[in-house]
């Protein structure tokens, strides 16, 4: 068996970068010899005068099967710092995002300034649903970013970030060690975790805030043991530190807001970590995708990669969803989306190429949200080719991909993109789907 030929390169290991692959794994990484305690957690002295510290991201006390926690083994301790005060810098991370507005949004490509700016400087809230101080609900982010953070972090108290580079590749420094991210990848960093973004030229892409579970992958049923995202494909990186004296600045998003302290020592001084809380990053092109072979089409939660749980079986906070390059085979079929309207908010989001039911309009850096019960579906355009297409198979381009934050919460829109760069046409898009009906002549 080998890959299909049209498919892009499967992503190399590059050497720069180590990583462990498996998903929820409990790993182990010293980046010397012997600095992992052996046998036991908190020794009375840990190996080379090292701290230990827990970060733990859930309650002690959840059942073992979701429990997730890490021990970390470094210079100094993760205590010493400035008090956090407010972060005054002007900044459009938001938890406001309290404008109610039910139409198809779309949302043209959120131009990169040219202004030098970073990831931190350069995020913007779109939308989002509950709040952090609750632990339930989700928000949706926009970054760009012109230059790297240096000796600047972030680290999140809120929830978990999934971040879906749309262009540029994130070259991310965190205290489990290094993430090279390419556009085609996402990683995961989950609440707490200390990273830092550098970047080599001007980038932009994604986020996906949780602020209750955390990622796991979707229960696969009848499907079986294989297939969608298979967990050897995550990778987590390995222990990597530095031990350096320098003016950092920590920011803290705590609360739905920013706070700030100082530091006179690197972040990055774990020298060994064992543990199943850490970041991870995948491939896209290695999602195996699964749809009819008949007739008619499965739903698309068949192209979940991850979903954030609630306590209602079956009911995500959020579900990372992707539309990859995949061929269409389905006979006697209407093969584009079909026409909807669900309990669900569906943000949408083009890596790159052109998605199938949108051939204008949806464009890589841009987005679309269709919330509960707005209707939505393919543009007249669309429809009007689809049927009358030939039913061979036809394969989605490699160039595609698009993906989908869907939510079980009625997302509302922040005060900015409520504002800015929506495209009023969009609805226009569907004013065509003139009536086609032909009945039986009496
Ligand atoms: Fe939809």
């Amino acid at each position: 068996m080998s890959h299909p030929s049209s498919t892009p390169p499967f992503t190399q290991r590059p050497s720069k970068y180590q990583y462990q692959s498996g998903f929820g794994n409990t790993f182990e990484s010293e980046a010397i010899k012997g600095s992992l305690p052996y046998g036991q957690n908190t020794p009375q002295n840990c190996p080379y005068g090292l701290y230990a510290e827990q970060l733990s991201g859930n309650a002690f006390t959840v059942p073992r099967a979701t429990q997730q926690r890490s021990w970390l083994y470094r210079i100094r301790p993760s205590v010493v710092h400035t008090p956090l005060v407010p972060f005054t810098q002007p900044t459009l991370m938001t938890s406001n995002y309290d404008t109610i507005n039910p139409n198809q949004l779309r949302w043209k490509p959120f131009p990169i300034a040219e202004k030098e700016h970073d990831f931190i400087d350069g995020m913007i809230t779109i939308a989002g649903a509950g709040h952090p101080s609750v632990r339930h609900g989700i928000a949706v982010h926009i970054y760009t970013a012109t230059k790297s953070m240096g000796d600047k972090s972030f680290y999140n108290s809120d929830g978990d970030f999934l971040i879906v580079p749309q262009q540029g590749t994130l070259d991310i420094q965190t205290e489990f060690g290094f993430l090279e991210v390419h556009s085609g990848e996402i990683c995961v960093i989950q609440r707490g975790i200390v990273f830092s973004v550098n970047v080599s030229g001007p980038s932009r892409g994604y986020i996906l805030e949780i602020f209750g579970s955390h990622f796991r992958l979707p229960d696969l049923g009848p499907i079986g043991a294989n297939g969608l995202a298979n967990p050897r494909d995550f990778l987590s990186p390995v222990a990597a530190f530095e031990e350096r004296e320098c003016n950092h600045v920590k920011i803290n998003k705590f609360g739905g807001k920013l706070f700030t302290s100082t530091q006179t020592n690197s972040p990055y001084n774990v020298v060994a970590w064992h543990g199943n809380y850490c970041p991870y990053k995948y491939d896209l092109n290695l999602f195996c995708a699964v749809n009819s072979v008949t007739f008619d089409h499965m739903d698309p939660s068949i192209f979940t990669v991850l979903t954030a749980p609630t306590n209602e079986p079956g009911v995500a906070a959020a579900d990372f969803v992707i539309f990859p390059p995949r061929w269409m085979v389905q006979e006697n079929t209407f093969r584009p989306p079909y026409y909807h309207r669900n309990c669900m908010s569906e943000f949408m989001g083009l890596i790159r190429g052109v998605y199938e039911a949108k051939k204008e309009g949806f464009l890589p850096g841009g987005g679309s949200l269709h919330s509960f019960m707005t209707p939505h579906g393919p543009d007249a355009d669309t429809f009007n080719a689809a049927i009358k297409s030939e039913q061979k198979p036809t394969k989605i381009p490699d160039v595609a991909l698009a993906f989908m934050f869907e939510s079980s919460l009625i997302l509302g829109i922040s005060e900015y993109a409520n504002k800015n760069y929506i495209d009023d046409d969009y609805w226009k898009c569907w004013q065509q789907c003139n009536s086609h009906f032909q009945p039986p002549k009496q």
